[in-house]
């Protein structure tokens, strides 16, 4: 390859589109190797103009979606809920929210979805309903000892007259993670279990009708063609018996054993009382059978929080669920090593149970990642909350532009991957946004210390140069349920459109041409030599992929011409610091 730079974004030809109902846009295993996108129904579009995202809104900017060049969607909870906890806390699962639309429109969405050529796939939140579901009531007039509160997990309190919490599990919320009830007798009375926000109770799914009332709601929604669904919270649902206390156990656990070699996937079981805990895994054998009994085979994905990839593996094994998140991914710094170490793990885990891996860079519940990648980057993989970016400097242009090497990474590397809707924009984490304005119950529970997930949720921008920015209609009645900040006129759908080399020129370049060449989505990969601090592998026919995160520019691999780049060459035909290319290899 010689010195010239790699093509501009959006100069190459526009490849074959896939008629949206021909055999080969929906090959039975089009999951191994899909990209799904997240839709947050709250903030992706408002069709009704009362500030609120809502079906009408996504139905009309699905062609976006197909154009985007995405395979799937996953609408996080579209059902009655709360709002407690932005929809994961659900009132009643075969319905959708009057602040989102009707069943009929839920209905139509499928359907629409599908004629467009792109799957579905839904929330379904099985660890906690909301504490307005007609169970939780029931529970709470029924009393102690009942069959009605035995569908969640209600026990007398510790110590004189029962007034401290039965055991000191805490929520991921903050404080503990027990409410105490009001008996129908009007004296204080039993706790119940509650791991997020008070009005989130948990399930005890060691009681039968609530194995069979989910298995029923699968069956609801399969039943309508939703091609799938997302599991929430998807390493809690098993309790360890007697409920015993957590003492100072971390999570995710410390990597000593592993990494002392002297580990075994084994010794990790059931060490949690409510984390990744074996029991989960036949729950998730029996619904993998409902999914199947479907002619076209309907997926899950799950998400877990969990131990690293050896464990998540345990999630996909080929009797249970079909893809699981990668968190490590998301958690790994931009760091070459430690990215390398996190790829290899996975594709390891994964590979021994068959299962394809997953990326993600994304979701509602964490810092996105331009802001991530502005700031000096950690030694050590983990979870960033906004409280430990806020002190250290940032750089949103090297945020960026890591952003853009990040995603051609992810899209190159075996497997599926997720895209959080506004990642595709390039949109940062709104990291001021007034107190007032906060609605994530993290910021109250934790008594204001954590500021929460909002900063992640803020309504997208599709056009104009200031809010709404097309995210709700002309004449609107309210304004976004979150402000938009006043300087993402720039980001917006309609500025980036037709801008070669914007963030989301970029997105559509790598989709079109990751659906278009054989190498990559499911299948191998194989790691070339290559300098220090950069990322560089092959794939089967053809391809490479070299990622610089290093701080010099490095030289492409011999025999190698650029297919995309995330940023220019240099003028010598070098890589810079902090740039991904494609490239196909000579045969
Ligand atoms: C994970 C969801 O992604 C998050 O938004 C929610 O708060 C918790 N689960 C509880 O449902
Ligand atoms: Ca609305």
């Amino acid at each position: 390859m010689g010195s010239d730079h790699v093509p501009p974004v959006g100069s190459m030809a526009a490849m074959r589109p896939i008629p949206p109902d021909s055999p080969a846009s929906h090959p039975p295993d089009w999951w191994r190797s899909a990209v799904i996108y997240q839709i947050y129904p709250r903030s992706f579009a408002d069709g009704n103009g009362d500030g609120i995202g809502d079906l009408a809104g996504i139905r009309s900017r699905l062609p976006y979606l197909a154009d985007l060049g995405v395979d799937a969607v996953w609408i996080s909870p579209w059902y009655p809920s709360p709002m407690k906890d932005a929809g994961y806390d659900v009132s009643d699962y075969r319905g959708i929210d009057p602040a989102f639309g009707t069943l009929a429109e839920g209905e139509a969405l499928i359907t629409e979805t599908h004629r467009l050529g792109l799957r579905i796939l839904l929330d379904i939140v099985p660890n906690h309903t909301s504490d307005q579901h007609p169970w939780f009531q029931q529970a709470l007039s029924a009393g102690p000892g009942s069959a009605e509160r035995d569908r969640y997990i209600f026990r007398d309190g510790r110590g004189p007259g029962g007034d401290q919490p039965p055991n000191d599990w805490i929520s991921q919320f903050g404080g503990p993670a027990w409410t105490r009830v009001t008996e129908p007798d009007g004296r204080p009375g039993q706790w119940y279990l509650r791991l997020y926000a008070p009005e989130q109770p948990d399930l005890n799914w060691q009681n039968s009708q609530v194995r069979a009332e989910f298995e029923a709601i699968l069956r609801f929604w399969f039943d309508r063609g939703v091609d799938g669904f997302r599991i929430d919270v998807a390493h809690g649902l098993a309790k360890a018996d007697g409920l015993p206390d957590r003492g100072d156990l971390p999570w995710p656990l410390p990597p000593v054993l592993e990494d002392a070699g002297a580990h075994s996937v084994a010794d990790e079981d059931d060490v949690h009382p409510h984390w990744d805990r074996a029991a989960v895994h036949e729950i998730y054998r029996t619904w993998r059978k409902i999914a199947d009994s479907y002619p076209d085979r309907r997926v899950f994905v799950a998400e877990a929080w969990v131990n690293r990839p050896h464990r998540l593996a345990r999630y996909v094994r080929s009797d249970e669920l079909h893809t699981a998140f990668n968190f490590d991914f998301l958690n790994t710094p931009w760091r070459a090593h430690l990215l390398h170490r996190t790829i290899d793990r996975t594709v390891a885990a994964l590979g021994r149970v068959g299962a394809p891996p997953t990326w993600v860079l994304s979701n509602h519940d964490v810092v996105r990642e331009v802001s991530r990648l502005a700031r000096p980057q950690p030694d050590q993989p983990g979870r960033l909350w906004l409280e430990d970016l806020l002190p250290l400097p940032a750089d949103y242009e090297l945020g960026t532009r890591r952003a853009r090497a990040a995603v051609l990474l992810m899209l190159a590397l075996p497997g599926g991957a997720y895209i959080y809707q506004g990642e595709e924009l390039g949109l940062p984490e709104v990291e001021d946004l007034p107190d007032g304005a906060r609605q994530d119950p993290v910021f109250e529970q934790t008594g204001r210390k954590r500021r929460g997930r909002d900063g992640s949720r803020v309504p997208l921008p599709w056009s104009g140069d200031r809010p709404p920015y097309g995210f709700s209609p002309a004449g609107a009645t309210r304004p976004p349920w979150l402000p938009q900040p006043a300087d993402w006129a720039d980001l917006t759908v309609a500025a980036q459109d037709d801008q070669a080399g914007s963030m989301l020129a970029l997105y559509r370049q790598a989709l079109r041409i990751r659906a278009d060449l054989p190498a990559l989505g499911d299948g191998g990969m194989r790691w070339r030599e290559s300098p220090v601090g950069t990322l560089v592998f092959a794939r089967e026919p053809g391809f490479c992929c070299l990622a610089n995160v290093s701080a010099d520019p490095v030289a492409v691999p011999e025999a190698s011409t650029p297919i995309l780049g995330s940023g220019p060459l240099t003028s010598d035909g070098r890589v810079p610091a902090d740039t991904t290319v494609w490239l196909s290899l000579a045969a």
